[in-house]
């Protein structure tokens, strides 16, 4: 219960985490898989006002348009869906929410005030069915891995969970890797099952996150962090509250800080425990986490009864 009191106040320090924990992140330093070289300040900002300034001033949402190689000559610019996401949600959406996979939204009965948001974003292969009373059954759009866009298990473009939604599909590509490099070499093969499923079903919005918005999230991190955090892209989780605040005029974000229901547990759909998947070990989570307990604009009552935040959108955000 430490722990999650000192994340509710912004001051949980790695070293108040499990040895297990502890180890895995010094694993993750020191392996530094994706070549990250970070020359930027690091350190904490001032205040919550300045934060929400330097995130308005330094988050440029950007997905594969097909004017850069090799996709421009691969004949993108036609593949690529004609409006961009920004031109598809421009003042259609006033509130978002963000339903984070956690095992404690179980038991939350949060289903009916996540549905009465205009939109709401959800995880990879994370289901409403069967879930409605916790998680509620309105999806609008989707960030999905490049496992779950490449392995048949999920069966991506065929399942029911990918359809009738706006997806975003991201691959972590190396810090300073170019498109061509990353192209050829990605962690998972995106790029042959985003082909397939624009063919399949070109009236659907489909996107690829730029790996430069993946990472400018990353630097966004490491900058407002006086820790070195691990070199490894951001969470979906942490991707998809920056998409939604760039997005939206508000935002409420479900159990990305843990509630009192915080668990082991590491999804709310899979009989699978491991505390990384709530504090991190491959993605720089906790820190994520402290940067969005931060910017919360909501109360703490809130926060820990529904493991709730509530940020601004980047739009009304006055610099
Ligand atoms: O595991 P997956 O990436 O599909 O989960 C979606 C997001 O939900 C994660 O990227 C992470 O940001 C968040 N999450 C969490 N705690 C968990 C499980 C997921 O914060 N126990």
């Amino acid at each position: 219960l430490e722990v999650l009191q000192r994340l509710w106040a912004g001051n949980l320090t790695v070293q108040m985490l499990s040895p297990r924990l502890q180890k895995v992140l010094k694993v993750q330093l020191s392996s530094n898989k994706h070549q990250v070289v970070y020359q930027g300040p690091r350190g904490p900002p001032r205040s919550q006002s300045q934060l929400y300034c330097d995130l308005k001033r330094r988050t440029r949402i950007r997905t594969v348009d097909g004017t850069e190689e090799p996709f421009f000559s691969l004949g993108w610019k036609r593949l690529v869906p004609s409006l961009t996401l920004q031109q598809l949600w421009t003042s259609r959406f006033k509130t978002c929410a963000v339903v984070t996979s956690a095992g404690a939204v179980l038991n939350s009965s949060l289903g009916a005030e996540i549905d009465s948001h205009d939109a709401v974003l959800r995880f990879n292969s994370a289901p409403t069915r069967g879930f409605e009373r916790d998680v509620g059954n309105k999806t609008t759009v989707r960030i999905v891995n490049s496992q779950i866009v490449s392995q048949p298990k999920h069966h991506f473009s065929n399942s029911a969970l990918f359809r009738d939604v706006t997806l975003l599909a991201w691959d972590p590509a190396s810090y300073s890797a170019n498109l061509t490099e990353w192209f050829q070499k990605p962690d998972f093969d995106l790029f042959s099952p985003y082909i397939e499923l624009r063919r399949l079903r070109p009236e659907q919005p489909f996107y690829i996150l730029h790996p430069e918005f993946i990472w400018s999230l990353w630097d966004l991190i490491q900058n407002n962090t006086s820790d070195r955090i691990q070199p490894n892209p951001p969470s979906s989780g942490f991707i998809g509250i920056m998409l939604m605040m760039s997005l939206c005029h508000e935002v409420s974000v479900y159990e990305f800080i843990p509630s009192l229901r915080r668990t082991d547990l590491c999804h709310y759909h899979e009989r699978y425990h491991d505390a990384a998947c709530t504090l991190g070990a491959y993605h720089p989570l906790l820190y994520e986490k402290l940067l969005v307990q931060r910017m919360n604009q909501g109360s703490q009552a809130e926060l820990q009864t529904k493991g709730k935040v509530t940020l601004r959108g980047l739009s009304s955000v006055q610099c």
